[in-house]
C-alpha cells in the first residue's frame, strides 16, 4: 500500500474502536499506532480523525443524500473520513477516491459502491459543504440533558461545536506575557489566544517555562480568586494535568496537589519540572483521601463527562455510547462532600467541571447546598478590567458554553464558590 493508503486505513481503523469500542484519542492503543508517523503524517492524519468525527452529522446527511440502500458500519465510516476530506477539508478528490477505494478492496467492502458514491458527491461538493444539520441531530443523551438550554443557545452551539479550538496560553505575569515573541490576543494582562496555529511546544520561549496552555473558561474562575490574605492553604484534589496548580503556584500560594492517576501525575509533574515549580504531590484517590491536615481552599475539577471540551475531544459524540453519567454524577457529588471534611472553618470548596449539562453542575451544587446547610454560594467577583467577561456569571457562578469570544474558540465550563458560613 502506499502511504496515504496506509494512513488513510489507519484512520479508518482508528475511528471503529472509537465508533464501536468506546476508545478516546489518549487510549494507548490509537497513541501507539499515531507515535509511528513522522510528525507531518501525524498533522494529516489528527487533521483527518478529528474532522471526521466533527462533521459526522453533516456528513450522514450527505450520505443519506446519495445512498438509497442499508450503509452497513464499515461503509459508514469509510465514507465519512472520505466525504470530509472531499467536502469539508476539499482534499483533492481523485487522491481521496482512490485510497478510499483500495481500502475498501482492503476491507472487503464493495470498492464500486463505494468510487461511484464518491465521484457523485465530489462533484457537487461545494453546494453539499452548505449542509444544514439541526439540535435532533445529535445524540439522545445529549438532547434530553440539554432540554434546560435555551433556542438561541442551541443555535449558538449548532454553529460552534465543530470548529477547531483555539489555543489560549496563560503567563506566570504581565512582564513574561509582554516579552512574548508570537502575536497574541489578549483576554486578560497575564493570557491570551495564539494567532498563529503553529504547535505551542515548537514555540522557542516554549522550554523557559514562563507560560503553559489553558482554555480561557477554565482559567478565569481562579484568574479571578485573589484572596491570598483571607485563604493561605490550597488542595488542588484533581490536579492533572496542572492548569489550575500552575495559575495558584504562579501567585505563589500554598498548594498540595493530588490526582489519583498515576499516569497523569506523570505528565504534571513534568510540566512543574518545565514551569520551574516545586510543591507536595499527593497520588490518593480523593474520596477516600483522610488527613489531620485542614485547607482553606479545596479546588475540586471533577471528572466530567467533559462535553463542554466537545471541540477537541469530538469522539465524546461520536462514541456509540454516552458517557458514564451514573458513576460520574457519583463521584461529583462524593468529592464535593468529602471536601466538607478536609476544610478549615470558613473555607471554600471551588467546584469546576469542562461540562455545561445541568445534572453535572446546578443539579450537583443544589444538592450540595441542601445537604449541607452550612454553606453557601460565595459570590463570583470579577476582577475589574473585565467587565466584559460578566455576561458568563449567572447565579453566582460561571457558565459558559464552547462558544467564542475575540472570534476565538472558548471550551464550555462551570464554576461554583461554596463558602463555609
Ligand atoms: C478535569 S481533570 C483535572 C484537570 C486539572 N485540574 C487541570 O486544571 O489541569 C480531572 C482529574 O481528576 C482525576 N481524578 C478522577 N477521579 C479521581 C479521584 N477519585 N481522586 C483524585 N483524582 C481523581 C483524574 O485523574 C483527572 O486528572
Amino acid at each position: 500500500m502506499i502511504k496515504g493508503e496506509k494512513i488513510r486505513l489507519d484512520i479508518h481503523k482508528i475511528l471503529i474502536s472509537i465508533y464501536k469500542f468506546n476508545k478516546t484519542l489518549n487510549s494507548y492503543s490509537i497513541k501507539k499506532t499515531i507515535s509511528k508517523y513522522e510528525d507531518s503524517d501525524i498533522n494529516f492524519l489528527h487533521t483527518v480523525l478529528l474532522n471526521s468525527m466533527r462533521y459526522q452529522y453533516h456528513t450522514a446527511k450527505i450520505i443519506d443524500l446519495y445512498v438509497h440502500k442499508k450503509v452497513r458500519e464499515q461503509e459508514k465510516i469509510l465514507l465519512l473520513s472520505s466525504i470530509t476530506q472531499i467536502v469539508f477539508l476539499n482534499f483533492k478528490d481523485y487522491a481521496v477516491i482512490n485510497c478510499s477505494v483500495e481500502i475498501a478492496k482492503k476491507l472487503k467492502i464493495y470498492h464500486g459502491f463505494i468510487n461511484a458514491c464518491l465521484k457523485n458527491i465530489s462533484k457537487n461538493k461545494r453546494k453539499l459543504a452548505k449542509v444544514k444539520i439541526s439540535y435532533n441531530d445529535f445524540p439522545n443523551w445529549f438532547k434530553n440533558r440539554t432540554e434546560d438550554i435555551s433556542e438561541i443557545d442551541k443555535e449558538l452551539f449548532i454553529a460552534n461545536f465543530n470548529q477547531e479550538p483555539s489555543i489560549h496560553l496563560v503567563f506566570k505575569n504581565n512582564i513574561e506575557m509582554k516579552n512574548f515573541e508570537e502575536e497574541i490576543i489578549a483576554t486578560t494582562d497575564i493570557s491570551g489566544f495564539l494567532v498563529s496555529k503553529k504547535n505551542p511546544k515548537k514555540i522557542q520561549s516554549f522550554n523557559k517555562g514562563n507560560w503553559w496552555i489553558q482554555d480561557f473558561s477554565s482559567f478565569y474562575p481562579l484568574f479571578n480568586f485573589n484572596e491570598k490574605n483571607k485563604f493561605k492553604n490550597y488542595l488542588d484534589a484533581c490536579a492533572a494535568p496542572g492548569g489550575k496548580s500552575f495559575q495558584l503556584l504562579s501567585k505563589k500560594f500554598d498548594v498540595t496537589l493530588n490526582d489519583k492517576s498515576l499516569l497523569r501525575l506523570k505528565i504534571l509533574k513534568l510540566n512543574l519540572k518545565r514551569l520551574k515549580f516545586d510543591t507536595k504531590i499527593l497520588n490518593e484517590d480523593f474520596i477516600n483521601f483522610n488527613s489531620n491536615k485542614k485547607y482553606d481552599v479545596i479546588i475540586i475539577d471533577a471528572p466530567c463527562s467533559a462535553v463542554g471540551t466537545i471541540r477537541k475531544n469530538p469522539e465524546i459524540f461520536f462514541k456509540s455510547k454516552e458517557p458514564e453519567f451514573k458513576n460520574l454524577l457519583k463521584t461529583q457529588e462524593e468529592m464535593l462532600l468529602k471536601g466538607t471534611t478536609l476544610l478549615k472553618p470558613s473555607g471554600i470548596i471551588i467546584y469546576m467541571v469542562c461540562s455545561f449539562l445541568k445534572v453535572e453542575t446546578d443539579d450537583q451544587i443544589n444538592k450540595f447546598l441542601k445537604k449541607k446547610t452550612d454553606f453557601e454560594l460565595y459570590n463570583f467577583k470579577i476582577n475589574n478590567r473585565n467587565t466584559n467577561y460578566s455576561k458568563f456569571i449567572k447565579d453566582k457562578c460561571m457558565k459558559t458554553l464552547p462558544i467564542s469570544i475575540l472570534n476565538q474558540n472558548i471550551d464550555g465550563y462551570f464554576a461554583a464558590f461554596l463558602k463555609k458560613k
